[in-house]
């Protein structure tokens, strides 16, 4: 008798309780196929080889479902089943039957009072849905016959690997729940910052959305795929958190002390993500250097031409569009053509040419973009 170890789970403390599986079958390889594919699922798989092991193995800890093999030696799996439910002590514990290729063996798991029977080879998922459900209380569930026909060659392979497919689709799923779990974390942070900085929520908004169709426009992937590109273009100033509101509020122009102070927003707001895991990447990078000049007049460190990080050069463009084109405490905001003059004009001076460029290929859908987020 085997067991693994207890897990916590979705069956374990408080509300909810553990899902205990007793495996009776007298082959090995497929108790431990089972117990592994079942251990994923955190569910408490305890084998049996016999019908006398699985005896003890119930005094010892009463599972929730048997799942049960119909051809054992010495004593089959129909005669075992019988018996447990001629007992009082365990008539109420489900049994699931495994049944073989014969013809016959389905009727006889009826009479036999099991809740359940399938027919080998079986999916190791539909059998555990079916336990779950049966340790449910559901165990008016009708009885479950496989369509398939057994033992076609390869086929229990197939169902594994249906099996590893729907896993797979359900791990996806997971984790683009959490990367929008992550996004809206980070959006509502950056508005947050926003208020501090600027009096305005959009800015984050608008900006993230210029970087994202001047990206496409460069078509560079290594920007495109990285995901922490989002969450760089969106706390690009998350550093201005460390600088006082008296010089960022500031109506007028700041003094060359103030100015400095200012720009240690790059490095503070790099400081301030470095431990932050899912920003790794291109995104930390942008934070760091979005203030970086095409021509090496930029801070903080001076970069020039490429070695400025591409994701840094696309956003510069970005954020100077939307600076230009939004009021300011000490200025009214420009029209979008001096705006695209400026940009223009300022072509391998504070900006990337290729970024430039695309600036102009996708202006329409940069225009598009303002008018939309000014009226929602
Ligand atoms: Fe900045």
């Amino acid at each position: 008798m085997r067991r693994t170890p207890t897990p916590i789970n979705r069956y374990g403390q408080g509300r909810s309780r553990i899902l205990r599986i007793l495996l009776v079958d007298d082959d090995p390889a497929l108790r431990e196929l089972l117990r592994t594919t079942f251990e994923v699922a955190d569910v408490d798989v305890t084998e049996a080889a016999s019908a006398a092991e699985a005896r003890r193995a119930i005094v010892a800890q009463r599972p929730s479902v048997i799942v049960l093999d119909v051809q054992m030696p010495v004593e089959s799996g129909l005669d075992f089943c019988r018996d447990l439910k001629a007992s009082p002590e365990t008539r109420d514990i489900p049994v699931i039957l495994l049944t073989g290729s014969e013809g016959g063996t389905d009727s006889a798991a009826k009479r036999a009072g099991a809740e359940a029977f399938l027919r080998k080879p079986f999916s190791p998922l539909e059998l555990l849905s079916v336990a779950e459900r049966l340790a449910g209380g559901l165990y008016g569930v009708p009885f479950r016959a496989s369509k398939k026909q057994p033992n076609k060659p390869g086929e229990e392979l197939l169902l594994y690997a249906r099996d590893l497919r729907h896993m797979l689709e359900l791990e996806r799923g997971q984790r683009q729940l959490l990367q929008s779990a992550y996004m809206e974390t980070v959006s509502a942070l950056a508005s947050a910052l926003e208020s501090k900085d600027t009096g305005t929520r959009a800015h984050s908004q608008r900006v993230q959305n210029y970087a994202c169709a001047l990206a496409a426009a460069v078509d560079d992937r290594e920007v495109t795929d990285d995901i922490t590109t989002q969450y760089g273009f969106l706390l690009h100033d998350v550093g201005k958190i460390g600088i006082p509101d008296g010089i960022l509020q500031k109506a007028g122009p700041l003094s060359p002390a103030e100015r400095r102070r200012m720009q240690t927003h790059t490095v503070l707001g790099e400081a301030m993500l470095s431990g932050v895991a899912f920003l790794q990447g291109e995104g930390l990078r942008i934070v760091r250097s979005h203030h970086e000049r095409w021509d090496g007049r930029g801070y903080p460190d001076g970069l020039a031409k490429t070695d400025i990080p591409r994701g840094a050069r696309i956003f510069a463009v970005a954020d100077s569009l939307d600076a230009m084109t939004s009021n300011r405490p000490y200025r009214r905001a420009l029209s979008w053509d001096t705006a695209r003059q400026e940009i223009l004009g300022q072509s391998r001076r504070q900006f990337d040419p290729d970024v430039v460029e695309a600036f102009l290929d996708c202006e329409p859908e940069l225009r598009n973009i303002k008018r939309e987020l000014a009226a929602a």
